[in-house]
């Protein structure tokens, strides 16, 4: 790592608390002029840090810089970690990193992406800065079926993650997506790489896109979706989203997270519509079971189960 890398991830590690030029220039045997200059620069690259004589350099709790040494200073688990200013789709990127065979953990994150992706086909919008965008590629030894369960295990960690730095109270919606005050925060598309010959799981990346301080929407999702609404420290939500993600794949056939996931629903108890076999139903979703499927029970005192596919919850 260079001088100037070094130094982010120190004061990264130590972000709100002095860290003096000596102690700094020991850590990576440099001259006290070398630490200075390096300083100087990323001051002129952005980052907020307070230089106070006999005191240090201390890297202010607000700066909210993305990058490599951010996200590592914040994690708990071993991940290559890599940050775009701008690409199309770090899930696409994901996907030509899988195709390599790589068999360690990966955090791919951008500033913006020009082509990001969501569930079924549709875009997801991903302006500059305003959010978060991310994938994580994990090898989880599971089989395709217990893969599914990764989807849900994201939701329950980006939900528990976004409630500890924020207060706020997010929810989320079956399958996947967290609301906040009944509007969309946050997607998450999920996708598997198989080896073709054995069709065992090779690697599953979890994209996940978070509206952080967005306001302008497009007219399209203005009306359903909305940001957290607080300034949150990017790196540290990448990593510890990553660190409670990769804890619950390790336990994955467990299911121990769906207690959460239950709990955090948005839809339990609620009145939902969804469309089946080309019909049209109203039903109230009752529970939802380990494996991820919705119980409702519907108008005519019908259970169904539901797998996949979009509700409507009628609020
Ligand atoms: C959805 O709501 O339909 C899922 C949206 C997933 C968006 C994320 S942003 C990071 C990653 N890269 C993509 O292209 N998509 C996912």
């Amino acid at each position: 790592m260079s001088l100037r890398d070094n130094i982010i991830y120190l004061l990264e590690k130590n972000k709100g608390k002095f860290v003096s030029g000596q102690e700094i220039a020991e850590c990576f045997n440099v001259s006290r002029s070398a630490v200075a200059k390096s300083i100087a620069t990323l001051k002129s690259e952005g980052y907020r840090i307070n230089s106070v004589n006999n005191s240090g350099h201390c890297l202010d709790l607000a700066c909210d810089i993305l990058s490599v040494q951010g996200i590592k200073a914040n994690l708990t688990a071993e991940a290559e970690v890599i940050v775009y200013d701008v690409i199309g789709s770090t899930n696409n990127e994901a996907k030509r990193i899988c195709a390599d065979g790589i068999t360690h953990d990966v955090i791919i994150a951008s500033n913006c992406q020009t082509d990001g992706r969501g569930r079924r086909g549709k875009s997801f919008y991903s302006p500059s800065k305003s959010g978060l965008y991310f994938s994580i590629i994990l090898h989880p030894e599971i089989t395709l079926s217990d893969a599914t369960g990764i989807t849900a295990a994201a939701a329950v960690a980006v939900s528990q993650v976004i409630a500890e730095a924020t207060k706020k109270d997010p929810k989320i919606k079956w399958v996947n997506d967290v609301f906040i005050d009944n509007k969309k925060v946050c997607g998450i598309l999920t996708e598997a790489v198989t080896d073709f010959e054995t069709m065992n799981l090779q690697s599953v990346i979890v994209g996940i896109g978070i509206n952080i301080t967005t306001e302008d929407f497009p007219d399209e999702i203005k009306e359903i979706a909305t940001s957290v609404g607080s300034e949150l420290n990017r790196c540290e939500i990448v990593a510890k989203i990553f660190s409670k993600l990769k804890a619950f794949c390790d336990n994955l056939p467990d299911r121990s997270f769906m207690d959460d996931y239950r709990r955090l629903s948005l839809v339990i108890g609620r009145n939902v519509s969804f469309i089946k076999n080309g019909v049209n139903h109203t039903a109230k979703a009752e529970n939802i079971l380990d494996d991820g499927s919705l119980v409702v029970i519907t108008e005519k005192g019908e259970e169904m189960l539901l797998n996949s596919g979009e509700i409507s919850i009628k609020l």
